[in-house]
């Protein structure tokens, strides 16, 4: 049996590594007191919240490539489980199937560890590149382009996209801490860049249904609809840059007291 240790020294702190309750691994982050996943199911919640949240089936099967964003890297859960729901997809269709990947983290040993320790011959090359604005990982394989840049997003993400030629994105995994300890990735500001970023069909999920966020999203010019959440998770959210909201959620938001959040609330936390 591989045993794993329990402990993973990373640049915020010790994780703790834990196994979730459909068997597969998670990790509780030190610096934000928080695990990187539901406890019901780290892999079922990725499938459920992201790969089924943004119909990545039917835009695999619709484009004829994807540009997909993963906000906060982590243990590279979200894109081992679309890479793998990838394969199959594509050995049933018979044809290639094409994925650009965009992800950024803040802990650049733990992305170390979990491309050592999670992508064991997955990809044909994996560079570390460095430059004078930013350093990141390159990651090839066969109709695969993935790029995990390293450090604070807010900061790195617009300043990567505005000197590079990166496809819009179709797809966002919008799977940053909680709003509360994590509010920087949940800002209207934040929206407002993924929005700058995005094609206009592009499908944003994310786990969290709090009505601060919501109002963010909307103010960025994103239409907001409710969706069932996984685990102990009532509700979730998508998010779409055509469409109309839906008229029930426009109405709780409009009723309640909540405000959107905004980075000059931010008061130095990440
Ligand atoms: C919930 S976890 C993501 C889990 C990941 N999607 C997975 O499936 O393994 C959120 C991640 O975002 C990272 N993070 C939080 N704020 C960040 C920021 N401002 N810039 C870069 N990374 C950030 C955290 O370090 C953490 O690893």
């Amino acid at each position: 049996m591989h045993c794993m240790n329990k402990y993973f020294t990373g640049k915020l702190g010790q994780y703790e590594q834990i196994q979730t309750e459909d068997g597969s691994q998670s990790m509780i982050n030190p610096y934000f007191s928080e695990g990187l996943h539901s406890i019901a199911g780290a892999k079922t919640e990725t499938l459920f919240q992201y790969w089924e949240g943004c119909q990545m089936e039917a835009q695999f099967l619709s484009r004829s490539s994807i540009s997909l964003l993963e906000v906060g890297f982590g243990m590279g859960t979200g894109l081992l489980a679309t890479l793998e729901q990838r394969q199959k997809l594509q050995a049933h269709v018979g044809s290639p199937l094409k994925l650009n990947y965009l992800s950024f983290e803040l802990d650049d040993l733990l992305v170390e560890h979990s491309l050592n320790n999670y992508f064991k011959n997955i990809f044909e090359k994996v560079e570390l590149i460095t430059t004078e604005q930013y350093s990141y990982y390159s990651l090839r394989a066969p109709n695969f382009e993935g790029t995990i840049l390293l450090g604070n997003g807010r900061e790195v993400l617009p300043s990567f996209l505005k000197q590079t030629s990166h496809p819009p994105f179709t797809a966002i995994y919008q799977d940053a801490f909680s709003p509360r300890r994590n509010p920087s990735l949940w800002t209207t500001q934040w929206f407002d860049t993924l929005r700058e970023f995005s094609s206009s069909d592009v499908i944003l999920s994310t786990y969290s249904s709090s009505f601060s966020i919501r109002k963010s999203m909307l103010l960025s010019g994103f239409s907001v609809m409710s969706a069932k959440g996984y685990g102990r998770k009532k509700f979730s959210t998508r998010a779409y840059l055509t469409g109309e909201s839906d008229p029930e959620i426009l109405s709780l938001l409009e009723n309640d007291k909540l405000e959107a959040l905004y980075d000059c609330q931010l008061n130095g936390k990440i």
